[in-house]
């Protein structure tokens, strides 16, 4: 029995997949497996959520994604559930995709991790791939597998994989279906063939590791892309005292292959649930493993500083900030999702509050966010707008901090119409300058 079923899984093209937990990455993978043929069951042990994915409602705004859940439900090969014990029962693949918040000291907290391996444990009925999808510090794996030896209760063998995830927000589908590369850590030949039949119909280079290196790799990546985020923000603010143009000089140091053009954009700075953690992560894992990651510390506090720099431009302006109207454009941590999750809005708008102006907000898809976010704050002092126009009227200063599509096809004529004083603080140097400046805008950019 134990050959039979050895030898048909290694050769099977589909499997029946378990993803644990249903957030971003989750969903997208869970979607994202069903689409290339498998059939998963996406399990979360919130059950609110798992009744709206049933009703094939979503709770965050990813583009594609709905459709592609719908698919999926429709063609009869995913599922959702709460059932946590079925589910891994039932399968032969587990991705673990629960969150891996960061604690107040900036490492991370692994409690969903311990607590599914031990679920994974009791249930362990046959041989399984059990995979680390969610971002994790290296040394994770080890962990998983001894936890999972500790709990278990029959006698059947299982192999841990580390596969780190790269897709980003607001082009999660399309980075689920055209990844750059795949990553997988493995221990044995039998799970590493395993994962390559999933991902059989993805066109890239799989690169093989240990499990180790796979976590590492991941930490790494987003610690290297924070990095340039950080060292372009700090030529902006050089560029600014210098009378140069942050853009071009991006654009001059793009060409060269070496560098490469992407994550050059300069702004009030990143966040999102990824890129502010990781590199707090990776900090305080260095740390442990004997090793300062000074680096890092200063690409965190260029980052931080950023914001408060922003803030100062405006004040240069304004002067006094209090009762002065501010409209904010843009409050997600960037365009295409409605994650509000580190954004930089929220430093911002805090500062603003601070200094008593009065702020009107607006975005095309994070208000309900903002509202959550924002509801500890003087809400006298917050209002927030369905559509652009309203937002702006009688104020001193529009803030662009996201570079949505849509506000570079908005009317500036009838902005500068509706505002009291003309003036544009772009965090994002995304719109037109000399287009703005004609019409008669101050434009503020970002080392511009
Ligand atoms: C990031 C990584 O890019 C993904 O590869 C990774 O899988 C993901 O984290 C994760 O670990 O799950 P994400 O957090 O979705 O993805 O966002 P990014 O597109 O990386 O943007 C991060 C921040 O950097 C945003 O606030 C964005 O506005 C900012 N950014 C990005 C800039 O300020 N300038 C740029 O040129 C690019």
């Amino acid at each position: 029995m134990g050959l039979k079923n050895k030898l048909s899984l290694e050769n099977k093209k589909n499997f029946n997949i378990c993803v644990i937990g249903a957030g971003h990455v989750g969903l997208v993978v869970s979607a994202g497996l069903a689409k290339l043929g498998h059939r998963v069951v996406c399990v979360d042990n919130n059950r609110k959520k798992i009744a709206l994915l049933k009703r094939l409602s979503l709770i965050f705004f990813e583009p594609g994604l709905e459709s592609l859940v719908r698919e999926g439900v429709k063609r009869g090969r995913l599922y959702f559930s709460y059932n946590l014990a079925e589910a891994i029962k039932n399968s032969e693949v587990i991705f673990i995709a629960v969150g891996t918040p960061p604690k107040e000291d900036g490492s991370v907290d692994l409690t969903s991790i311990e607590n599914v391996c031990r679920v994974i444990a009791q249930n362990l009925n046959s041989y399984k791939v059990i995979i680390e999808k969610s971002t994790v510090p290296v040394h994770t794996g080890e962990k998983v597998k001894e936890t999972i030896s500790r709990y278990k209760k029959k006698n059947v063998t299982f192999d841990v994989v580390s596969n780190p995830e790269f897709l980003r927000e607001g082009k999660a589908v399309y980075d689920f279906f055209n990844p750059s590369r795949i990553v997988l850590g493995v221990e044995s030949q039998r799970a590493e063939k395993i994962l390559r039949a999933i991902y059989k119909s993805l066109k890239t280079t799989i690169l093989v590791s240990d499990i180790n290196t796979a976590e590492l790799i991941k930490h790494a990546c987003n610690s290297f892309l924070a990095t340039k985020l950080s060292f372009i923000n700090a030529i902006s603010r050089i560029c600014d005292l210098a009378g140069a143009d942050v853009e071009r000089v991006a654009e001059g140091m793009g060409l060269d292959p070496r560098i490469g053009r992407d994550f050059l954009r300069a702004g009030v700075g990143f966040g999102g649930f990824c890129l502010p953690k990781d590199i707090d992560a990776f900090i305080h894992i260095s740390k442990k493993l004997g090793y300062d990651f000074s680096l890092l510390k200063e690409v965190k506090k260029i980052n931080q500083e950023q914001k408060s720099y922003f803030v100062e431009k405006i004040k240069e302006y304004l002067w006094v900030l209090k009762d002065k109207r501010i409209a904010v454009f843009g409050l997600s941590f960037k365009p295409g999702t409605d994650d509000m999750r580190f954004s930089p809005s929220i430093d911002i708008i805090e500062s603003l509050v601070k200094e008593k102006a009065l702020l009107f907000l607006y975005d095309p898809q994070a208000i309900g966010e903002a509202k959550k976010v924002f509801s500890g704050l003087a809400t006298k002092k917050i209002k927030f707008f369905k559509e652009p126009y309203s937002a702006v009227k009688e104020c001193d200063c529009l803030c662009i901090l996201t570079e949505w599509e849509e506000f570079s096809r908005l009317n500036f004529k009838k902005i500068k119409f509706l505002m009291r004083y003309p003036l544009i603080a772009d965090g994002r140097n995304f719109l037109d300058k000399e287009k703005l400046e004609r019409l008669g805008f101050k434009y503020i950019g970002i080392g511009r």
